[in-house]
């Protein structure tokens, strides 16, 4: 498969002081599902934001399909215009991301916007609104959805500009099991379908169901490993590490119990 993405030795601090980013290297192809997995502040947004060229590193090289993604390369209108096309960003707050008036106006903006004609706009709007079931909050003001409505509409609103590459931060944070559940079945066919996934989330049971290739930041903000799902998530020294899962140790009675505690892994019991 091709390479789509690479990063080489990116470096990121907000504010000059602030590190986000140390030294991230990754390649991702063309097709893959690919999850950048982490705690809180590791700097998986960050990541996803310098992938789509919203912020710069101070140090290190992003490259889109073997184009060096700058900001003086994004000055020219038309690498601006395929890379925008491309590399679609749905953000961790969906509340960032929608500004339109309606839901409909805010599926036909991205296109509009490319200036596709209105009416495939509006084709691509309606075919999107029914894959994810929100035909019915076409005219709705997004700041009058609940938080998966809204999650849906943000995603719908990439979708109609049908990009090859799909960054989704924390995709499935705050949904309820059986929406959850339908964004991974979604996710699986936009990949079916062709088109890269690259994830943030700390969710591992995502991870595992997505069957992803896994790259995990430390809270250093380093790449402390990069894998398959199944070989990640079966070490637990290193989710320990990384802190995506912590172990508890606490007395019933004579009975000293250690549990492993995650959304992802039941509960294990050792017994000193
Ligand atoms: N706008 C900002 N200004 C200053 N520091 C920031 C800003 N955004 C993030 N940071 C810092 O950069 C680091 C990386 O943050 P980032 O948001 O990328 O982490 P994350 O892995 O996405 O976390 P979360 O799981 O909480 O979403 C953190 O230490 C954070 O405090
Ligand atoms: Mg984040």
């Amino acid at each position: 498969m091709e390479k789509i993405i690479r990063l080489e030795n990116i470096c990121y601090h907000y504010y000059d002081t602030i590190s986000a980013l140390a030294d991230i290297s990754l390649e991702i192809k063309g097709g893959e599902r690919f999850a950048i997995i982490g705690a809180n502040g590791t700097g998986k947004t960050t990541l996803l934001q310098i992938i789509n060229g919203l912020i710069f590193p101070d140090s290190g090289r992003l490259f889109f399909k073997g184009n060096e993604v700058l900001k003086q390369t994004l000055k020219d209108r038309g690498f601006l215009r395929f890379f925008r096309q491309s590399v679609g960003y749905v953000f961790q707050d969906s509340d960032v991301q929608l500004f339109c008036p309606t839901v409909l106006d805010e599926l036909l903006y991205g296109p509009l916007q490319l200036e596709i004609s209105e009416k495939e706009a509006m084709d691509r709007a309606f075919e999107i609104m029914k894959m994810l079931k929100i035909e019915h909050l076409k005219e709705r003001p997004t700041y009058m959805l609940s938080g998966g409505e809204k999650k849906k509409v943000a995603i719908g609103s990439i979708l109609t500009m049908n990009p090859e590459v799909l960054l989704l931060d924390e995709p499935t944070n705050g949904l309820d099991p059986k929406t959850q559940c339908f964004l991974v079945e979604l996710m699986l066919a936009l990949n079916e379908a062709g088109k890269t996934l690259v994830l943030a989330t700390h969710d591992l049971s995502l991870v595992d169901e997505l069957q992803a290739t896994v790259a995990v930041l430390s809270e250093e903000h380093r790449i402390e490993k990069t894998g398959r799902a199944t070989e990640i998530l079966k070490d637990e020294d290193l989710l320990l590490r990384v802190n995506l899962i912590h172990e508890h140790i606490h007395r019933h009675g004579e009975m000293t119990h250690r549990h492993i505690h995650s959304h992802y892994l039941f509960h294990r019991h050792d017994h000193d």
